[in-house]
């Protein structure tokens, strides 16, 4: 039994170890990632706030986690993230449900593909908007209620093109280098408030991202390594557990952030050859 219980990996032990029911507010929940996240939380007993625009979409989570007997909660809420006061109106119905919040998962985003110069201004807005102004409305909204709770946790979720942008994906490149450059300022700024701070740089995963992208929507590329949902998933619960500054979820999204900061012609020409 013991030979067996050392055996077990982080995430095996992740589901056999009790934790205090956390209040965990998850923007971006109707699908992907968030979606899957919401699920593994209320998986592991915890209370969830489910925002997104589709409201029908979060219902549709709700009665999968009633359906599953899931021990924990999950309350679906419609917010905007480029709506500061959509982000509050979230942040106080997670309070009166909940009682408290520890927990933001900063993941509502939107991608988008093309030239820069010939892409739609609408379209780049969107992503800005979204990506940026979104995780800058959910934090202010979240951090006073984590204050009042006596601390907690922001998971911000970036991209492999923050710290290694592509060709073709400026715009969602820079909008995830700031979410990089927010997340490393807040872990300074929210240290003594006893709010830790994480970005996760996700590589690609299979959800609704890729069709949805502005620009030039497309499909997800069989030929590179994807990821599932649920995978992501399990990076922002252990990022929960291990509070690093940066993770990924894989070894290969290391190597590829790895390579691009050591040999950034290198890849940069690769990089132009694959997204072109
Ligand atoms: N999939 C990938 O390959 C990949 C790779 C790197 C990073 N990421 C990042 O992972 C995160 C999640 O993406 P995903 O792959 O799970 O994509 P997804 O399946 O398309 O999910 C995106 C989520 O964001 C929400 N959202 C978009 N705009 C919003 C807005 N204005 N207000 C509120 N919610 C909004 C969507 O909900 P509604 O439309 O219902 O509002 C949806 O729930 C994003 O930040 C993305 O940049 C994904």
């Amino acid at each position: 039994m013991k030979q067996q219980q050392s055996g077990l990996n982080f995430y095996e032990k992740l589901f056999v170890r009790e934790h205090k029911p956390r209040s965990i507010l998850i923007t971006g929940a109707s699908s992907g990632i968030g979606k899957s996240s919401s699920l593994l939380f209320a998986a592991l007993g915890d209370q969830v706030t489910a925002t997104a625009r589709r409201l029908d979409r979060l219902n549709d989570l709700k009665a999968e986690v009633e359906r599953e007997n899931l021990p924990g909660a999950l309350l679906p809420v419609e917010a905007d993230v480029t709506d500061p006061d959509a982000m509050r109106r979230a942040v106080a119905l997670a309070l009166a449900e909940y009682n408290r919040l520890d927990v933001l998962v900063a993941n509502a985003g939107i991608g988008h593909r093309g030239a820069l110069v010939e892409a739609d201004w609408a379209d780049l807005e969107t992503v800005l908007r979204t990506n940026i102004d979104g995780v800058i409305h959910s934090v202010r909204a979240a951090v006073p209620a984590m204050r009042a709770s006596g601390g907690g946790y922001i998971v911000l979720i970036s991209s492999i093109l923050g710290p290694v942008p592509g060709p073709y994906a400026a715009v969602y490149s820079a909008s995830k280098a700031a979410v990089d450059a927010l997340g490393r300022s807040l872990r300074g700024e929210l240290r003594a408030d006893r709010i830790g701070v994480s970005v996760v740089h996700v590589g690609q995963t299979r959800t609704e991202f890729a069709e949805k992208r502005l620009g030039y929507p497309g499909q997800v590329a069989t030929r590179w390594p994807t990821l599932q949902p649920g995978e992501v998933a399990l990076a922002i619960a252990h990022a929960l557990e291990r509070q690093p500054r940066t993770l990924s979820a894989r070894t290969i999204d290391s190597l590829f952030i790895w390579a691009g900061r050591r040999f950034p012609a290198i890849m940069d020409r690769l990089l132009t050859r694959v997204y072109r």
